[in-house]
Formats: structure tokens, sequence, C-alpha cells
């Protein structure tokens, strides 16, 4: 390949080195702020803490506390304009307000408790977790060039508006709708939400967050007796005995022995409404139960029409697990986004799952019960049982098992949602690919093959690869699409046969372990990394793409992260003059203080160039 010079690149910023640095490590000229510190107060007049702002108890805040203070372990990020709906840039300014909704994806006690005992979790740390869980809502306001919370930030941006800072924690009561709502596996309270990792959001106004890796949070499946909710249980990867969180011990609730239906109550998506807090929030049967990553939205509206349907993309994130999208029955009509009826779209409409074949073209498979039955007559009861044992209906519609999909983004306006027909879908990595025979079977004996494949094709991908799903006539809503590799995650230079050996695949920046992506309001798409190679001296990192003038696609590195840290929630600012992103685990398994001496702490982070001027030109 020839090398093409800088000539073709439309991004001008100098691209970074690689760096273990306890800092987030930007090109010159850009400036950052960490904001959003997990522990920070949500409401005015409660004390500062953290941050050499001095320490409440001893370091270890109650759980009262919690609750009225941003959480831990911060993923996905959304903003939404303060006033809903109001322009990215009246009278010429970019927005300076907006609701900021993000994801506490799970907890760490040994970073959260001075003296924490593994073996020996207190009652009160147990009840500060499950409230340091969640979601977190806040107001954000730029003043100079820094990001900072607003406390009395309220709905509207009005005085008579409610409060925009509130906490969605694992004990806030949960609505369900959907196939599944009245099924007996979930009935009771379904109290709190764990485990949200990606997620989403709609042109009505609303945040999605997705349910992952729930099964961290229950234990002893050895006591359940054998049947469907035990195998159900084991696909999930339940453990037979404590969980990792322990709070089992607290509550029986995370104890599968003395309630096995509990852990059906997690792995959806859920929505909320962060201009309505009394609204409570819901989780989506319809979407399925699946280690969801991610909830993106964008809408297909008919040629000339006002009103389209919705159609939702997301990744289940495991080893030789599925991508899926959903379309609404109903139609998004943009003309009036508030409406009260967009507020049950994701209630009902048809779940798919993907078909990669290795000629390029692909297939949604319709994850419906006369499509599953048809395949395995009897195997499922009805919808609401497909919708519950999602994993298991698309095993038997022979969906094509992926390397971790991960997020799943879909350019599209910024107002309207309208789409572009394309679709980027990220393979974080799968170790497991080409290994063992049987490295991809299921624990209730449905056999799958762990070989690589045409989507799929490098054995122990530990750098992953990313998808372009071209969907036909580029229609969200098809059930037909071609596919091809937006590019293979590694190291461009590296020899033939090494780590992550990706020559001819992209030139720029090596890189390993893509998760989270985003788009900029030219198309590029930037990506944030979770887990470099070993071999690759760096951080976690964002690294900026672009088709340059060969056609390759070239990679910037753009921002390295603080020490042992994942980058999660990458976003840009409608007006792109802020890139956002969220600073998960610092200080995973290596020392850090991020972000100012006294950490780790999870944080949000801004970065801005120094002249306010747009990020990544
Ligand atoms: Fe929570 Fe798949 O990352
Ligand atoms: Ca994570
Ligand atoms: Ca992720
Ligand atoms: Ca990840």
């Amino acid at each position: 390949i020839g090398v093409p010079t800088d000539a073709h690149a439309v991004t001008g910023f100098v691209a970074v080195a690689e760096t273990t640095a306890d800092t987030v490590t930007l090109p010159p000229g850009y400036v950052f702020n960490a904001l959003l510190t997990w522990g920070d107060p949500l409401f005015e007049g409660d004390a500062l803490w953290g941050n050499g702002a001095g320490e409440i108890n001893g370091g270890n805040l109650t759980a009262a506390e919690q609750a009225r203070r941003v959480g831990f372990n911060h993923d996905m990020l959304a903003l939404f304009a303060n006033p809903f709906g109001s322009p990215a840039s009246a009278g010429g300014q970019p927005h300076a307000a907006y609701i900021a909704a993000f994801n506490n994806e799970y907890t760490e006690p040994v970073r959260m408790f001075p003296g924490f005992v593994a073996a020996n979790p207190t009652r009160n740390q147990i009840d500060t977790e499950i409230n340091a869980s969640g979601i977190t809502v806040a107001g954000i306001r730029l003043v100079g060039n820094v990001w900072g919370q607003d406390r009395t930030m309220r709905v509207g941006d009005v005085p008579e508006g409610a409060l925009v800072a509130r906490r969605i924690t694992g004990r806030t009561r949960f609505l369900l709708d959907g196939p599944a709502k009245d099924d007996p596996r979930l009935s009771g309270p379904v109290d709190g939400t764990f485990s949200n990792c990606a997620g989403g959001f709609t042109p009505w106004g609303t945040y999605l967050s997705a349910e992952e890796n729930f099964n961290f949070n229950f234990a002893n499946l050895s006591g359940v007796p054998a049947g469907q909710t035990k195998t159900t249980h084991q696909i999930f990867g339940m453990p037979n005995g404590a969980s990792g969180t322990l709070w089992e011990r607290v509550y029986d609730r995370f104890d599968l022995t003395k309630m096995p239906n509990e852990g059906f109550k997690q792995g959806w998506i859920l929505e909320l409404d962060p201009y309505d807090p009394t609204r409570r929030p819901v989780k989506h049967t319809a979407i399925g139960r699946v280690k969801h990553e991610c909830a993106t939205v964008v809408v297909q509206y008919p040629a000339g029409q006002t009103k389209g349907k919705v159609a939702l993309y997301s990744g289940d994130d495991e080893r030789f697990d599925y991508v899926y999208k959903f379309v609404t029955d109903g139609t998004f009509d943009r003309e009036n986004p508030r409406a009260k009826a967009h507020f049950s779209l994701l209630s009902a409409g048809t779940l798919y799952v993907g078909k990669f074949n290795a000629d390029g073209t692909g297939q949604w498979l319709p994850v419906t019960h006369a499509n599953v039955d048809s395949l395995a007559p009897g195997a499922f009861a009805d919808q609401a049982d497909i919708c519950i044992r999602t994993r298991e209906a698309a095993d038997v519609l022979g969906a094509t098992p992926m390397d971790r999909p991960e997020d799943v983004e879909a350019p599209h306006d910024p107002l309207t949602f309208a789409g572009t027909g394309k679709v980027f879908m990220v393979c974080t990595n799968n170790s497991n690919r080409g290994g063992s025979a049987t490295a991809a079977n299921r624990a209730n004996g449905t056999v799958r093959s762990s070989a690589v494949d045409a989507a799929n094709p490098r054995a122990n991908n530990r750098t992953g690869h990313i998808v372009q799903i071209n969907e036909d006539g580029n229609d969200h809503t098809a059930t037909t699409f071609t596919w091809q590799f937006y590019l293979l995650a590694g190291d461009p230079k590296a020899a033939a046969g090494a780590v992550g050996d990706v020559k001819d695949s992209f030139f720029g920046d090596r890189f390993g372990s893509p998760d989270n992506i985003t788009f900029d309001n030219r198309g590029l798409l930037w990506i944030a990394t979770d887990g470099n190679p070993a071999s690759y001296p760096c951080n976690d990192q964002v690294l900026c793409t672009e088709i340059a003038g060969n056609g390759k696609v070239r990679v910037k590195r753009f921002l390295v992260g603080p020490a042992g840290c994942e980058i999660c929630g990458p976003l840009f600012s409608p007006d792109n003059t802020t890139f956002f992103c969220n600073v998960q685990h610092p200080g995973e398994n290596v020392a850090s203080s991020f972000p100012n001496g006294t950490g780790p702490r999870p944080s949000m982070v801004a970065v801005r160039r120094a002249d306010g001027g747009i990020v990544g030109t």
C-alpha cells in the first residue's frame, strides 16, 4: 500500500504518542477538566467530598449520602438540551447548558472504602455500593472554557421546573412493559438496575440504559433445581457459589437459591425521561434479554414523510454472542417529538438477530415465536418466553456468533435521528475464537462453532474489529444487508503473526479492544478502547478515524486516559467544541490518583481546544 501524506487528512491535530502517564494526555492546544467525579454532591448544600475537599466519615460514604451523589464507574454518557429542543446554536452561541445522564456500571469497594476487607463487606458498605450503581442525572454548564456541574439546574432551565439532578440506583422501582411484562417469572417488584454499560438516547428526549453483566451480582445457582430456570441462568454465567459482590449476604433477591426468578429482572434495555422525574423508568421486555451493551436509535422516515419507524441496535457482549435490531410497530412524529405515544414506542415491535454470510450479505432474522417455533416446535411457550430467553431463541435461528459485540452505532441527523443506512458494530475481542471445538457451546447443550468465519476472521482475536453494516436500500427497517470490515484493530506495523498483526487493514496508530464509538459532525468515527494488549505501552485511549486519500482508514490517537482506566461514553457536544468521555475504573491493577491527586475516582472528562474551536479539526 502506498502511504498517503497528511495532505489527505481532515483532522489537523497532532497525534498523541503512546503513554502510561496517570492523566488525560491530549494533543498540543487541547485542555481538559474533570467533572461529576464519583461522590460529588448532586444537590446544593451537601458537603463537598473527596477531590481534596475533605472526606465524610473518614472516606466511607453512607448509603444515604451516596444516594444523593454521583455514582461509581461511569460508562455511557448522553447530553440533553435544556430546555428540550432548544437549538444547538441559539443566537450564534453554542449550547452552554445540558442535562447529562450517565451510567454507573459497577462498584469497586476496594477503591470506595478505606481499609475495605474484601471477604467481609459491612452492611453499610453493601448498601452504599447498591446506591452507587445505576444512573446519574445532573445539570452541566459551560463557564469560560470549563464545563462544571450546575446543582441548581431545573428542567426547562426555568425556576418552576423540577430539579434536574437525580439518581437511579439499585433500589429504584421500575415498570415493565412489552410481551413479558406479565410473565410469572417477572412478578413482584422490579427494584434496581445494575451493570449499566452503554445505552442510547431517543429523539423524544429519553435516555436508554443497557443492563449488561448482571450475572456478577447474583449468587448460589447451585441451589436451583435442574430445569429451564437453571439452564437459562447458566447460559448467562450466573455463579454456582458466591457472587462477585457478596450482596446476597444481606439481600435474598441476589441469592438465586432463595429467589431464582430475580435474575430474570435484569438484562433489559431501560428507558428514563430526564425531563420528567415523575415518570417512572421502564424496562422494555420487547427488546429481549441479553447482556445488552447499547441501545442506539435511528428513525427511518419514508421519502418525504415526517413520521417513521424507530430502529434500535444492540450488541450482546459475550464471546460468541449476537447483534440485535429492534424495529418498532409505531412511528415517531418529528413534528411532535414529545408526544405521549412516543413513550411506548419501544413496547411493541419486532426483534431481529444478525446473520453474517461469507459472501458479504446478511439477514436480520426475526426473533419471533412463530419463527422460532417453526424450527424448534414447543421449545418456547410464547413471545414472553422468547423475550426472557433471547439467547436461546437466537441460537435456534442460527444467528452468527460474534467476537463480543460491544457498541453498535449508526450516524444520524442530531435532530431528526434520520439514519444513513450505515451501521457500525464493534467486536471488542475474543481470545477463544478458533480455540477448542466446544469453546462456543451453550450450557443447554446447543453446539456452536468457535471456528473463524468470514465476519470473525482471526483466531485468538485479542485486538478486535469493527464491522460496517449497509442496510439494503439504506433502510434501517430492512431485513437484509451487506457487510464489510471497517477495520481490524491491532498494530498495522507488527510482523506477520504477531499479536494484533493487521497489515493492510488500516494505517496510523495501533490500538486494541475498541469498545464504544461515536461520530463527529463530519461523520468521522471515533473509537474509545477497553484493554490495549499488554505489549502496547499505552493506557486506554481515544482515536479518530477517517477515510484517507487511498480509500484506507487512517487512525490517529487523540487522547490517552489515566492509569488503569477504560474510556467510556465518547460523545461530542452538538457544536463539536467539546469532546466528552468518562474515565471508568482508573487505578485498576495499577496505581492512579486521577483526577486530582486524591483518587483514583471515576470521573467525566470534558476536552476542549484552548481557543474554543472545533475539536478534531
Ligand atoms: Fe460494559 Fe461490554 O462493556
Ligand atoms: Ca466497563
Ligand atoms: Ca462497553
Ligand atoms: Ca469492554
